[in-house]
């Protein structure tokens, strides 16, 4: 019954919340990215900016121009996220990241499109930086929401990550699982905590999960 209920319980906070895809390019047409639509992490700038908050949304393979009272930067790698990301950190309360950020990008990035040979190619990928797992690190009072995609164990996953982020919630949806996670509008989501699971949604508008959640998190912040 709360997710219709729209209050200012954000007012004056700073929210940064990152959305979609990252992009990580192998030469100018060609590229590795993921099934992020980004639509979670939009529901989640729009429900926050409804609540009174000052969001800023950096997105990924961006498919939404503008949001009402939300800033939209677009950035396209891992790389470019972290750094729109850190240098904000510090004027921020709130940071929620929906993004689908690569793991790995190509060691070399051809600056002319590749050409074929026989036999097979392969490429050699990289760690990229863990954006959270760095916030977590160096965070001083900013609340830290983390998502978690898991197919399997989705508990000892979602509690892995929260510890190792250090994040003050994990977000994590099982997305084998149908209506749950990548390019749909629907979801279904596990919220843990320190002490463990905090709550179970059922099948949710993606809406209406970022409204839930931001209760959540306003009630935490004020713990
Ligand atoms: N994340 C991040 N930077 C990365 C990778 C992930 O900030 N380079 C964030 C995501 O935005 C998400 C959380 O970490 O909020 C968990 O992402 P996920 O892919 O589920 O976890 P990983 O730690 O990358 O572990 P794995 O992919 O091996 O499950
Ligand atoms: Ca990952």
């Amino acid at each position: 019954e709360q997710w219709f209920a729209s209050s200012n319980e954000l007012a004056g906070k700073r929210i940064l919340v990152t959305a979609g895809g990252t992009v990580e390019r192998l030469d100018p047409v060609r590229y590795l990215t993921n099934d992020s639509s980004g639509k979670m992490g939009f529901a989640i700038a729009e429900a926050a900016a409804n609540r009174g908050a000052e969001v800023t949304l950096i997105a990924a393979r961006n498919t939404v121009e503008t949001l009402e009272g939300v800033q939209i930067i677009q950035v396209e790698t891992a790389e470019e996220m972290l750094q729109a990301v850190l240098s904000r950190f510090e004027q921020t309360d709130i940071v929620i990241k929906a993004a689908a950020v690569a793991d790995y990008r190509p060691v070399v990035r051809a600056s002319t499109k590749m050409k074929k040979n026989d036999g097979h190619l392969v490429i050699e990928l990289e760690r990229t930086t863990d954006i959270l797992q760095t916030l977590g690190e160096m965070k001083k009072g900013q609340f830290l929401v983390g998502f978690a995609a898991e197919t399997e164990q989705v508990e000892h996953y979602a509690m892995d990550k929260l510890r190792r982020k250090h994040c003050d919630l994990v977000v994590a949806n099982d997305v084998s699982v149908e209506g749950a996670g990548f390019n749909v509008d629907t979801n279904i989501v596990k919220v843990f905590g320190e002490e463990g699971l905090v709550e179970t949604m059922p099948l949710l508008q993606k809406r209406e999960v970022a409204n839930l959640l931001l209760s959540l998190v306003a009630q935490r912040m004020t713990l």
